[in-house]
Parts: C-alpha cells; structure tokens; sequence
C-alpha cells in the first residue's frame, strides 16, 4: 500500500511511521508533504531517500485554492492512504471528499474530550486523571470522526503542558505506526461511518 504523510514541522510521528515501513516491503512511503518552508522534519525525510514536497499555504490566496493544490499534489503520488502527522492546518472538504475513508489524523487527546489546541495545557487545568491521543478517519469536522485506536497516560500531580505532551507522544509513537500496519494489511477500514477491524487494534 501507498502512503503520503503530511506533516508541518518537526515529524516525529512521520518518523515513527516512516521507521516502522523500513521491515516491510507491503508499505510504500510515496511521499513526505509539509506545508511550512524547511521542516525539520522534511529534512529527515529526504536523508531517508524518501520523495518529499513543501506546498507553502502562504503562497495561495485562499484556503479552498491551497486545499486544491494539495489535493492534486497528494493525488499525484497515488496514494491509498494520506496519514496526516502533526499536520496543522484545518482542511476543506475540497481536500476531504477524495479521501473518504483513506484519511487518518492524530490528535493529542482522548477524543471527544479536548478537541482544538493546548490539549495538554486544559487536560491539567480540568484536572483529567487520564490522557492520551486519538487516531481518527477524518470527516469535515475538526478533531471529530470515527475513531480507529487510542492510548492512554496517567496525569501526574507534577506534570506540566511539556512533561504530558513528552508521555503522550511516546504513546503517538506506539499507536500510530500500529495503525498503519493495519491499514496496509487491510485490517480495518470505514464503512458508513463506521470503523469496521477484521482484527482488534492492541
Ligand atoms: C503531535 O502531538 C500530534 O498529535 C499533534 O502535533 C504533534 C506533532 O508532533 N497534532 P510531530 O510533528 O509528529 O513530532
């Protein structure tokens, strides 16, 4: 299976996905796309021999013109799954509608609490015991949409926005390639609005 993965910065996740589809020869990284000039993680991605692309926003006039870029950028490399990574840009259903169901999205929280930014910030000040991240097939609406896996960390007394955000992206790192490896063997897929796994995701 093919995969383009857009990110807009450092890429850890990416790095994760990317270090992940080395053992396999069923995961093609088609290409690494970010929408910022020189991410450090687009850097990383081309030392790794892997095609990548800077599609800067601030060169399009309007939201729906960038989206259409893109769009027929990440069409271009024919992929079956586009895996947004720390991707922050809200996107239009432009973008969206051609990916129905091939579209998948990290957020740093435990859907459907703490949708938006500084999740880590407001899980402290609501006083969560448990946090975590959400991989999702992304819909219209931001942060919403059928959930695929989730992993949760303990919120310590101690912990500040960085220390949560440092634990919850291990777990990023853990649940995210888990995903991708499922995808590319068919394990999960949506179907009406609804994730349906031929394996539980562990
Ligand atoms: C991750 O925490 C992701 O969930 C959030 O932004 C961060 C991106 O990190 N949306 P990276 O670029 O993958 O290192």
């Amino acid at each position: 299976k093919r995969f383009v993965i857009l990110i807009s910065g450092r890429g850890s996740n990416m790095q994760a996905i990317v270090n992940m589809a080395k053992k396999r020869d069923d995961i093609h990284i088609a290409a690494v796309i970010s929408h910022k000039p020189n991410s450090v993680g687009l850097v990383w991605a081309k030392e790794q021999g892997i095609e990548t692309a800077e599609l800067l926003h601030k060169s399009y006039p309007t939201r729906e013109s960038y989206d259409e870029a893109l769009r027929d950028l990440v069409l271009s490399y024919q992929a079956d799954y586009v895996i947004l990574a720390g991707f922050m840009r809200i996107l239009t259903e432009v973008f969206i509608e051609p990916f129905k169901g091939r579209l998948i999205n990290i957020h740093p929280s435990l859907l459907p609490s703490f949708t938006g930014l500084d999740t880590h910030e407001r899980a402290i000040v609501e006083g969560v015991k448990v946090h975590g991240c959400t991989v999702h097939f992304v819909t219209p609406v931001l942060d919403v949409g059928p959930i695929i896996a989730q992993a949760i960390v303990p919120v310590h007394k101690k912990d500040d926005a960085d220390t949560l955000a440092a634990r919850v992206l291990t777990m990023e790192h853990q649940v995210y390639p888990a995903v991708v490896d499922y995808l590319a063997q068919d394990l999960l897929s949506l179907h009406n609005q609804q994730v349906e796994y031929k394996k539980p995701v562990t």
